[in-house]
């Protein structure tokens, strides 16, 4: 089987509609120089149906383009909708892999659970998204600039109506956008506004990974603008850190503590659960507690907080340089990224493009389609 045949059958089961309207190598060449992040898709998308009849049907990897959307259809009155992200690192010898999918695939399912959408199996997310990549397998960036292919899975309500019930029909997708790291490394650190935007409290949606939770961080993100910080700290109602909205949040103590917020209110990173897991080897105790902007504020005055950093899929490790507030403003430690931050993003990195040992088996090659099928690659 070759991609160039107008429709085919991909190995996970996927039907293959090539799209008529691929951008030529030259054009292709050119975005991936420069991709920024989220500017750019690639040629094709995954789609799968679902029905209250059916259930899942329809697998297919199809031209990327619009979809029809009729101005009742139930996710752009109700917000019934979910996302994911996570990446395709290309590597130094042509492999290309995913990054601990399952995770993803697994807080895909909590997610729609909370939205009450209907729950897509590990095999058909994994299919979906090994099916895009190794058909856009020429959009993953291989120029060692930590760039990769960001995959975008997401679900919404597609059903026509203004009642206010769970949509009976859902469309799941798969879009590819190759990116740079959501901030560029290197960067002098990050300052964050703690502001009076609430985000999340037990029992909402703050673990939900979903369109509204940043819909809703908007207004709070222009608030740290204007006071000329790059992001925002949400705290819950007794004032202790969740996460940054785009980020979940970690704190070194002078002890060797690595102390990041309990799960419960923010989102479970894929990023956070794989920092958490690398603090041994880099000489820390992963802890993962409640703890009070003013045991932060407190900690970095003093000196007992050394290192305060912010992770996530899209961002990879960031470190955070300074907090201000409507009552303080304060450094973390010197004001400048500290050490720890930068060894754990170059851990996790070395790991992703396979530089580094991956004691864990987090990542999952995908095959080459020309390899899957015996032929050439085109
Ligand atoms: C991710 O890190 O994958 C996200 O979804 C965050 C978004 C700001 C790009």
């Amino acid at each position: 089987m070759s991609v160039d045949r107008e429709v085919a059958l991909l190995p996970g089961g996927f039907r293959l509609d090539v799209s008529a309207s691929r951008l030529s190598d030259a054009e292709r060449a050119e975005i991936l120089a420069d991709p920024g992040f989220g500017r750019y898709f690639s040629d094709h998308m995954s789609i799968i149906y679902w029905d209250a009849n059916e259930g899942w049907h329809g697998a297919c990897v199809t031209q990327v383009r619009p979809f029809t959307i009729h101005p009742a259809c139930v996710v752009l009155h109700y917000a019934q909708g979910v996302i994911e992200g996570l990446k395709a690192y290309g590597r130094a010898d042509g492999s290309v892999w995913l990054f601990r999918p399952l995770l993803n695939a697994r807080r895909f399912r909590k997610s729609a659970a909370r939205l009450a959408l209907p729950q897509l199996s590990d095999d058909l997310f994994l299919a979906s998204l090994i099916s895009l990549v190794q058909v856009d397998r020429a959009w993953v960036p291989t120029n060692d600039r930590e760039c990769s292919l960001y995959l975008r899975p997401f679900m919404f309500g597609a059903e026509v109506g203004l009642g206010v019930r769970p949509s009976p029909r859902v469309t799941y997708a798969v879009i590819a956008s190759p990116a740079a790291p959501y901030f560029p490394a290197g960067t002098d650190g990050m300052r964050l506004w703690v502001g009076k935007y609430p985000r999340a409290w037990e029992g909402g949606t703050g673990s939900v990974k979903f369109g509204g939770n940043y819909a809703s961080n908007l207004v709070a993100e222009i608030e740290a603008k204007e006071y000329g910080c790059d992001h925002v700290l949400f705290l819950d109602d007794d004032g202790c850190v969740q996460e940054s909205g785009t980020m979940n949040i970690f704190a070194v103590t002078a002890e060797g503590e690595l102390v990041t917020p309990r799960l419960g209110t923010i989102l479970e990173g894929v990023t956070r659960a794989s920092v958490l897991a690398l603090a041994t080897a880099h000489g820390l105790a992963p802890t993962e507690r409640r703890f009070s902007f003013e045991e932060l504020k407190q900690g970095c005055i003093s000196g007992k907080i050394r290192e305060v950093f912010a992770v996530g899929t899209a961002a990879v490790v960031n470190p955070i340089v300074g907090f201000k507030g409507p009552q303080c403003e304060f450094a973390v430690a010197d004001g400048l990224p500290g050490p720890q931050s930068r060894a754990l993003r170059d851990h996790l990195l070395d790991i992703q493009y396979g530089r580094r040992p991956d004691p864990f088996d987090w990542m999952v090659e995908i095959p080459d389609l020309a390899q899957v099928k015996g032929e050439e690659p085109r």
